[in-house]
């Protein structure tokens, strides 16, 4: 790329600064606006990127500036977060993780690339490959769950969804993997705490997905806020030069997280600005989200020596030559010719995503489909269509959302409503009201959870039950309701740990949040138009004492027997999950059977699936793997596979995985999920 050689050599430090920072855009009534010191940044070329800012009249105008009024004409690169959808809001990822479908994950994502590219965007800071096992952090809800494995099929479906088959692509914009690395293991679940592993767990757990981001040719990572092993991502040279540049081979643009590079000060490695951008630019961070630190502080470190020219010169090499893989020298207007929205199209789309993640975690005696018409619908997430987004809305709107109160009433259910309570507060005067409204209905639909904003980001919750007086209405309502099917819709942004409300209720649906179909999605299911397939891609524990809660545990020296006291338990409750990791139900009835392998490289695992059941169902199937290695200690499961397959009543298929060949003598394991009591087994 000789013309970006040829600009830089023409660039003044001011310039080539100003390509590496970031700044966000402020916010209006009528929508993203940049205050007049921004554009005359702008104009006088000191800042290269911004976030924040969408809408082609917005994007289109900013962009103006820079190609028509500044020195040396270089587009700006503008970028949004679209977790989970732009405009059209899709479920949230923990959510979608559930549906273990690699094409479904690329859809959602492709829907979302054009629709930020409508809007004028040119890169989205996602996807959110944090692995975590620990659901008191709130960010649980952005990334994969717990499981590598799911993580990096993850990030490939999600990278080629945005990215397309080129990042010119007009529909196309560029993925930021983030949080890079181990943010997902923050100390006690607490929001931008410390992190501390070996570094065996680091490349066993928390790696993976980041370095199948790199294979799939990710365009930008994001360092995490967090420090890992007592050094700060922000300014980690082992893992950024070494391992992320070094062994992944990522010669993509590295860009910190907000206001990250100043944070530094507060990690206490850095004096002032200056040390600060020092650390960040010598790990390889490229560009400065909203610190201000390299324009403020990077002239300083020259002058002190900290940083070389060189270094500065070779991260305005990668950003430009990113703005050249946009084609945005070219035609800095071709993405955000029109404004998008939601249409008929992403929200069917929405709506069959949305119910195919929905996890059914119980159904005492065929409850759901619901037989009845009349439904008190109690419960304050019941009429909270906002809500439905989750917490990363995106530029979805609440209004563009469907609750599930309207869901049900379209599908034509006869449904009476009242909240009961807040989904917080104390407030338990609104429980009569709802305990009379049980009295006239044939089945009560309780609809309960977390509010949105309860999980994301800096929403971490050492209490993992309901929140508020929820599970007093709940218990209220159970009295009530004496012996008339009682069905809960949960929604949350974590697994929640309920077993009382689970072990009360006749039907339990997880509906995480389903995004702007919601109420139809959950309405698809309840009818039984849609039988439920979505399986949990994260435990869930029975208390928060359990937490962190993982199937991919070591044995250890004294594995738990209910024979022996000294052995690995609790003494107050059990060792395993409420719901482990996979587990789900749906209308059909699964049985597995003939679990076999064919030889070859790789190996053909292959297991018999019949549905018994008297409903078309689709089942999902895991293969998982447990090995030895001379000298250390392994997972007692690793995740190496799953697959799908639909099927309808006395209908019988075959699901085939594979495997590569394992070195050394192996047990491999299939079934619905990482309980040990539901798989099948073979030696190799
Ligand atoms: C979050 C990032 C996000 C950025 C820009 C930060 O607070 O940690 O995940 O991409 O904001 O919105």
């Amino acid at each position: 790329m000789i013309h970006i050689d040829r600009l830089i050599a023409e660039m003044t430090l001011a310039e080539k600064l100003g390509q590496l920072t970031m700044t966000a855009a402020d916010y209006a009534v009528t929508g993203p606006v940049i205050t007049p010191l921004s554009e005359d940044a702008i104009r006088s070329g000191t800042i290269g990127n911004l976030l924040n800012l969408y809408g082609s009249g917005p994007t289109r105008r900013i962009q103006k500036i820079a190609i028509e009024e500044s020195r040396l004409h270089i587009p700006l690169l503008l970028g949004f977060d679209a977790l989970h959808g732009h405009r059209t809001i899709f479920p949230i990822p923990l959510a979608e993780a559930g549906l273990f479908d690699p094409a479904a994950w690329e859809s959602t994502a492709r829907v979302a690339a054009e629709e930020c590219a409508g809007d004028g965007l040119h890169m989205t800071f996602a996807p959110m490959l944090d692995v975590s096992r620990d659901p008191r952090w709130g960010r649980i809800a952005e990334g994969p769950g717990e499981d590598p494995f799911v993580g990096s099929a993850f990030a490939r479906a999600k990278i080629r969804g945005f990215q397309n088959t080129s990042l010119a692509d007009v529909g196309a914009v560029a993925a930021c993997a983030k949080h890079f690395a181990g943010y997902g293991a923050v100390t006690a679940g607490r929001e931008y705490a410390s992190t501390d592993m070996s570094e065996g767990m680091l490349r066993e757990v928390y790696l993976p997905p980041f370095r199948a981001a790199v294979k799939a040719g990710v365009a930008a990572i994001m360092p995490a806020f967090t420090d890992l092993n007592d050094v700060p991502m922000t300014a980690n040279v082992p893992l950024l030069r070494d391992v992320l540049r070094g062994e992944f081979g990522f010669d993509g643009v590295i860009i910190s997280d907000y206001h990250a590079i100043a944070e530094l000060l507060n990690h206490g490695v850095a004096g002032d600005l200056a040390e600060a951008a020092a650390l960040a630019l010598n790990a390889g961070v490229d560009i400065d989200m909203m610190s201000d630190a390299y324009r403020v502080g990077l002239p300083v470190a020259l002058q002190r020596n900290l940083v070389a020219m060189d270094d500065i010169d070779a991260a305005v090499y990668r950003v430009l030559a990113l703005k050249e893989r946009l084609d945005l020298f070219q035609d800095p207007y071709r993405r955000g010719r029109a404004d998008t929205g939601v249409t008929a199209q992403s929200r069917a789309l929405a709506r069959a995503v949305g119910a195919r993640t929905l996890v059914l975690l119980k159904n005492d005696g065929n409850t759901l489909p619901l037989a009845a018409r009349k439904i008190a619908v109690i419960g304050p997430l019941a009429d909270a269509g906002g809500d439905m987004r989750g917490p990363w809305g995106g530029a979805g709107r609440p209004e563009d959302c469907v609750s599930v109160l309207q869901g049900l009433m379209e599908a034509g259910l006869d449904v009476r409503h009242v909240p009961g309570v807040a989904i917080d507060g104390d407030d338990l005067s609104g429980v009569a009201t709802a305990l009379d409204l049980c009295t006239d209905a044939d089945a009560i639909l309780l609809c309960l959870g977390e509010a949105a904003l309860m999980s994301g980001e800096a929403a971490s919750r050492a209490n993992l039950g309901l929140p508020g007086r929820q599970q007093e209405l709940a218990d209220a309502v159970f009295e009530k309701a004496a012996g008339k099917p009682v069905g809960v819709v949960l929604f949350s942004g974590r697994p929640l740990a309920v077993p009382e409300l689970v072990s009360r209720a006749h039907a339990v649906l997880a509906a995480w949040f389903p995004g702007c179909e919601a109420g139809h999605s959950i309405a698809d299911v309840l009818t039984g138009k849609v039988s439920p397939c979505g399986r949990t891609p994260v435990s869930w524990p029975r208390t928060g004492g359990q937490v962190p809660i993982f199937f991919g545990e070591r044995p250890g020296g004294r594995p738990f027997n209910p024979n022996d006291h000294f052995t690995s338990h609790y003494s107050d409750v059990e060792n395993t999950p409420l719901f482990p990791f996979g587990y789900g139900l749906s209308y059909g009835d699964f049985e597995l059977s003939n679990l076999r392998v064919e030889p070859g490289d790789p190996l053909s695992v292959k297991v018999d699936v019949a549905n018994r059941g008297a409903l078309p169902a689709e089942e999902t199937v895991f293969l998982f793997l447990n090995q030895k290695k001379p000298g250390v200690t392994r997972a007692l499961l690793e995740l190496k596979g799953f697959g799908k397959i639909s099927l309808n009543p006395s209908e019988q298929g075959t699901v085939t995985l594979t495997l590569p060949p394992p070195t050394g003598r192996a047990e491999l394991f299939v079934g619905p999920n990482a309980a040990f009591s539901s798989l099948l087994s073979l030696s190799i």
